[in-house]
């Protein structure tokens, strides 16, 4: 970005730019994989699970102090939340059984989701509800609000998506849910929760190398919320080409970790001086900058032992991963939990 550009973007839109929050239902049903639940929900508020529940706890667990403070001054969200978990003992198992016969996969091990919730920028305004489900690793089908029906991505799902159009009533209400509940719960949730939920903390950032060949890992952990960016620079330019992004995970005290590699094998070591990391947390203006430097990476002895995914979702995606099932995630795409409809 050009210097002008820079100073006139901190004149006009200084410090607050708009954020978008979520709220996203993440639903997870199996069949046939050893010592995992049958299903598994996780509520999330901007990635952080506010409490989820699954088929061996049979009842909906709050994370958080805000969450657990919140059903505590309202016993009608606990109920509606304890409804909802029991119900979905039996509707997973359901859906599981149908798609199985629908797509002629009896056997074996079968993984079911569904992602369901809404976003909102506290600037705008605008508010965007979402509402999908996966079988076995693949889309397979999803709810267009704009016209209340059905879209199957491929022909496996057709009858899905006509019966479910049928269901004009339950199409209805998910809409509903997903556009006016959904945002109300956002705003709700975020100012019970919003001391932790709407802090920011900064990481530490590392680079890190496995062998002296191997790509230079810029490292952040430890940042809050999740909405951040991290990228190398050569003379000031973003690159886009040898270098790998990570996804951003969570860790166990609610903070939030990230990579992204730099492949260097094609740079003469005069030349690192001119690469830098940078790392850009949403809401904070300065961004960490880190100088690729011989002497302040780690290497091998002192190499973290692989990135530590924390949270429910990451042992659950841990727990799918090791099973060797695929894992259906979209970016930008929640699930969601209606909590006084079930479908
Ligand atoms: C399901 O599989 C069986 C045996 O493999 C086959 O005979 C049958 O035609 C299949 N049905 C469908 C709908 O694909
Ligand atoms: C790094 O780039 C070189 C070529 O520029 C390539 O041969 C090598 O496989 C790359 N390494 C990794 C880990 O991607």
């Amino acid at each position: 970005m050009k210097t002008m550009e820079l100073v006139f973007l901190l004149i006009f839109f200084p410090v607050t730019l708009s954020v978008k929050h979520s709220l996203k239902f993440s639903d997870t049903a199996s069949s046939g994989v050893k010592n995992f639940p049958d299903f598994v929900v996780v509520g999330l508020v901007d990635e952080v699970p506010l409490g989820y529940c699954d088929s061996i706890s049979k009842l909906p667990e709050f994370k958080q102090d805000w969450s657990q403070k919140l059903i505590e001054e309202d016993p009608q969200q606990l109920e509606i939340y304890t409804q909802e978990c029991l119900s979905s003992q039996y509707k997973y198992k359901d859906h599981i059984d149908i798609l199985k016969q629908q797509l002629n996969q009896t056997e074996g091990v079968h993984i079911f989701q569904r992602m369901s919730g809404c976003e909102w920028d506290d600037e705008t305004g605008e508010v965007n509800g979402f509402l999908q489900f996966g079988f076995d690793g693949e889309d397979f089908i999803a709810f267009d609000l704009k016209t209340l029906t059905w879209i199957a991505p491929k022909p496996q799902a057709v009858i899905t998506k006509h019966k479910r159009d049928r269901e004009r009533p339950n199409n209805v209400i998910w809409n509903y849910f997903l556009t006016q509940q959904c945002p109300d719960l956002l705003k709700r949730y975020l100012d019970y929760g919003k001391s932790s939920l709407l802090r920011t903390e900064l990481p530490s950032v590392s680079l890190l190398q496995k062998t002296p060949s191997s790509p230079v890992s810029c490292h952040a952990t430890g940042f809050y919320p999740h909405r951040a960016m991290m990228f190398w620079r050569k003379d000031g330019e973003e690159l886009h080409e040898d270098v790998e992004h990570g996804e951003i995970l969570p860790n166990h005290d609610g903070s939030f970790q990230m990579s992204v590699d730099l492949n260097l094998s094609s740079v003469t070591p005069e030349d690192w001086r001119r690469y830098e990391c940078v790392f850009h947390l949403s809401g904070v203006r300065d961004d960490i900058v880190t100088k690729l430097d011989k002497a302040v990476i780690r290497t091998n002895c002192e190499f973290p032992a692989g990135p530590v995914i924390g949270g429910v979702v990451g042992l659950l995606l841990l727990a799918v991963c090791i099973t060797g099932v695929f894992i259906w995630r979209r970016k930008d795409n929640g699930e969601r939990q209606t909590y006084f409809y079930s479908s």
